[in-house]
């Protein structure tokens, strides 16, 4: 069973901002790409490295410590399979930012099905 949390009001977060949330002890970085919201866990499934001030390249993210790419709508390496991020859904409510988190751990996707290639 999943549960809903609120990590902000959707007007805070415009086209091409970012925004680190923290819930339950867990960090999530939310991306507001082209008007579409996006949420990853904040630890880089290669060896844990913060993704919160990774450089985009439209919908794709690269990790600060080692450059590894990963797609934000799909957590999969573009043109790869192995590793992926962890996502979770997010969706707007009444203008607030809600994050769906499974329990009692968000999926942890290093094995991914979609990103097998
Ligand atoms: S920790 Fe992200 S690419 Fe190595």
């Amino acid at each position: 069973m999943s549960r809903q949390i609120v990590v902000g009001l959707a007007d805070e977060l415009a086209s091409g901002q970012r925004k680190l949330a923290f819930v339950d002890g867990r960090s999530i970085v939310l991306f507001n790409i082209g008007g579409a919201i996006h949420a990853i866990d904040n630890s880089c499934p290669h060896n844990g490295a913060s993704l919160a001030s990774g450089q985009l390249e439209g919908c794709v993210l690269r990790c600060p410590a080692h450059g590894l790419r990963f797609d934000l709508r799909t957590g999969c390496m573009p043109g790869t399979g192995g590793l992926s991020l962890t996502t979770f859904p997010v969706r707007t409510v009444d203008g607030q930012l809600v994050v769906s988190l499974d329990e009692p751990d968000a999926t942890t996707n290093q094995e991914k099905e979609g990103c097998k290639v």
